[in-house]
């Protein structure tokens, strides 16, 4: 049995209603990266750093999983899947999946003090107090642009093994995401790219499935649980 792992980025979560980062009218169109994703930017204005992830916090709640969410969900549950995620967004976890975050999540919260975690309020701003060590440090638990991503040790032991790769709904130009094609094709995995259109590393999947998320994921779980 094929042991699959699939990687999955904003795309997937566009026909939720959820802004992705680098299409025309995308967040990065709206934020400067450097004012509202890196510690740089935090440290300057926190206050603005909140009131982006507040209102994507807001956003995140309020949308509903799609049929591509759904359609990995039921992989999920016929196959040996590792789902990891770029996502904050918490979707695939609403769809009855697991998700391995390697960009962190929305719903959580982290004190740069000392670097206790815990469930976030709707609402953050600069002055929350931590739980633990009571810092007035607190920040979304998001990664942002020049830090590590989460369980990176976790995802090369299952990028090692795995027998199929599939990147869904990310553009490919962002590292190290970007760089596990090259990783599952090394060790002899099957690697395919479903994505609205070509990206920066469609050169490097063996087969590749062009269309809304919606669409060509329901398609392919089909085929791969066919047989
Ligand atoms: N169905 C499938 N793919 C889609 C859809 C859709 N409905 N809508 C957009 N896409 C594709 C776009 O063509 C693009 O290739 O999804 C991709 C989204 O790319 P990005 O916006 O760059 O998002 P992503 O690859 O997830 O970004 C990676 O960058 O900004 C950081 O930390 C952030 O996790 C994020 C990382």
């Amino acid at each position: 049995m094929d042991r699959i792992v699939v990687l999955t980025g904003a795309g997937l979560s566009a026909e939720s209603g959820l802004g992705t980062f680098r299409d025309a009218e995308g967040l990065w169109a709206q934020h400067r990266i450097e004012d509202v994703a890196t510690p740089e930017g935090f440290a300057r204005n926190p206050a603005l750093v909140h009131e982006f992830y507040n209102a994507r916090r807001a956003q995140a709640a309020a949308a509903q999983p799609n049929a591509a969410h759904r359609a990995l969900a039921r992989l999920a549950g016929h196959a040996p899947v590792t789902l990891i995620t770029q996502n904050v967004d918490g979707l695939h976890e609403k769809a009855g999946a697991e998700a391995i975050h390697m960009h962190g999540a929305l719903s959580r919260a982290l004190c740069a003090a000392c670097g206790h975690g815990w469930e976030a309020p709707a609402t953050m701003a600069p002055d929350d107090p931590c739980p633990a060590c009571a810092a007035r440090a607190t920040r979304p638990d998001v990664i942002w642009f020049g830090e590590m991503p989460y369980h990176m040790d976790l995802i090369a032991d299952r990028l090692a093994e795995c027998t199929v790769f599939a990147a869904i709904g990310t553009s490919g130009q962002v590292y190290p995401a970007a760089g596990f094609v090259q990783e599952a094709a090394a060790r002899g995995a099957h690697t395919v790219e479903l994505n609205l259109e070509s990206t920066d590393v469609s050169g490097a999947f063996d087969a590749h499935h062009t269309g809304p998320a919606s669409r060509i994921v329901p398609q392919w779980v089909d085929r791969l649980l066919a047989g």
